[in-house]
C-alpha cells in the first residue's frame, strides 16, 4: 500500500465507502490513515468493529439496499465510493446487493439537495461478453457475459444516469481480484489439487488489491477537469491460467496440476472467458501505474510475505 503521499489530497475530507470487504475495507483504512473522516457501511458487526478497531472512524451496521441508513450519513460528502459485492445469494443476491444498493445510494444523494462531490463504484470485467482471444478496452460493447454480468452492467448505468446525485463519477471495472488473503489458485495448489477445473489454455485478468486501492485514490483526487469516465483495472501481463498454475507449482515445489476443461463453479459454472483486459486508458488519462504488473510480482509478494 502507498504512504500518505498519494492520499494526501483525502486528509480531513469526508469520504463515504458502502460495501466493506476486501477492497473497500483496504480503502477505508489506507484512507482513514491518511487523515480523512471515513464513513463506512457493513451489514456484518464483525467487520464493523474491525474496522473500528484499525481507525475508521465511523461505521454503520446496515443493509445498503434498504433507507434504514439514510438519515444516518449526512449528505454532500466530497468523495463516496462503492464497493459492495453480493457476496452469494444467487442472481437475487446480486441484484440486491449491486442494483438495489446502488438505487438506495443514488436515492439518498439526490434527497440530499447537496450532491456528492465525486462518485467512484467497482464494477466488474464481467460487464464485457467478449471471448475467443479479444483485446477488450473501455470502448468495447459491455452487454454483460453472464446474467451477473448483465446485473452489473445495469447498476453501472443507474449511475451514469443519475445526473442529480453527484458532481462526477468514476466506474472501475475490475479484473480478478487478488492479492494478502486472496488466492484462490494458490489455495488450490497448497491444498493438492490433482486437476483444476477450467481450461488452461485461457488467460487469466488479474488486479492486486492494492493496484486496485490505488486506481480508486486517482479517481477520486483527479483534476477537476476529468470526470464520468469508464475504466478498466487489470494488470498489464494478462497469462494464461496454465502459465500461472506452472510458475505457482514451481515457487511451491509442488507436481504441475492438468486442466479438466470442464467448467467451475466460480462463475455461477460458466467457463471463465479468454481475453485480454487493456489498462491502458486508466494509465494514460489519471497516471495510473500498476505495482504489480504481472501475476509473477503479485504472487512473489504474497509467497513472500
Ligand atoms: N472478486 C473479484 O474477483 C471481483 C472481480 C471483479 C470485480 N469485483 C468487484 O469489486 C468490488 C469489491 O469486491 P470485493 O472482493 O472487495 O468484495 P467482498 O470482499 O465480497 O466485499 C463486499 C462487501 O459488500 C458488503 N455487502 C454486500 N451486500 C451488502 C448490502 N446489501 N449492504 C451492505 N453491505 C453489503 C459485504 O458485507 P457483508 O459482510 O455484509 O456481506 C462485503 O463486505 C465489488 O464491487 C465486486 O463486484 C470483484
Amino acid at each position: 500500500m502507498h504512504g500518505g503521499g498519494p492520499m494526501e489530497f483525502l486528509k480531513g475530507k469526508r469520504l463515504v465507502v458502502f460495501g466493506c470487504g476486501y477492497v473497500g475495507g483496504a480503502l477505508a483504512r489506507a484512507a482513514a490513515a491518511a487523515g480523512a473522516t471515513v464513513e463506512a457501511l457493513t451489514r456484518n458487526p464483525a467487520t464493523a468493529a474491525a474496522l473500528e478497531a484499525d481507525g475508521v472512524g465511523r461505521v454503520l451496521v446496515a443493509d445498503l439496499a434498504t433507507d434504514a441508513w439514510h438519515g444516518r450519513v449526512a449528505p454532500g460528502p466530497e468523495f463516496l465510493v462503492n464497493c459492495v459485492s453480493s457476496g452469494g445469494g444467487g442472481i437475487e443476491g446480486y441484484r440486491h446487493s449491486y442494483l438495489e444498493g446502488q438505487r438506495s445510494i443514488l436515492a439518498w444523494a439526490e434527497r440530499g439537495g447537496v450532491p456528492v462531490g465525486t462518485f467512484v463504484y467497482t464494477s466488474s470485467t464481467s460487464v464485457y461478453a467478449q471471448d475467443h482471444g479479444a483485446r477488450v478496452d473501455e470502448a468495447s460493447p459491455a452487454e454483460g457475459g453472464t446474467p451477473n454480468g448483465r446485473v452489473i452492467r445495469e447498476s453501472e448505468l443507474l449511475l451514469q444516469a443519475a445526473a442529480a446525485a453527484c458532481r462526477r463519477w468514476f466506474i472501475l471495472r475490475l479484473a480478478g481480484i487478488y492479492g494478502p488473503g486472496r488466492h484462490h489458485l494458490l489455495d488450490q495448489l497448497r491444498s493438492g489439487a490433482g486437476e483444476l477445473g477450467g481450461d488452461g489454455a485461457h488467460r487469466l485478468n488479474l488486479a492486486h488489491r492494492d493496484d486496485i486501492v490505488a486506481a480508486i485514490v486517482r479517481c477520486l483526487g483527479a483534476p477537476g477537469a476529468v470526470g464520468n469516465e469508464v475504466f478498466n483495472v487489470a494488470d498489464s501481463g494478462p497469462a494464461t491460467r496454465e502459465e500461472v498454475v506452472r510458475w505457482l507449482a514451481g515457487r511451491l515445489g509442488r507436481p504441475v496440476p492438468g486442466f479438466s476443461g470442464a467448467a467451475t463453479a466460480r462463475r455461477g459454472g460458466l467457463p471463465v472467458p479468454d481475453r485480454v483486459i487493456r489498462n491502458e486508458k486508466l494509465q494514460r488519462t489519471l497516471g495510473w501505474r500498476p505495482a504489480y504488473p504481472d501475476f509473477r510480482s503479485g504472487f512473489a509478494a504474497i509467497l513472500g510475505g
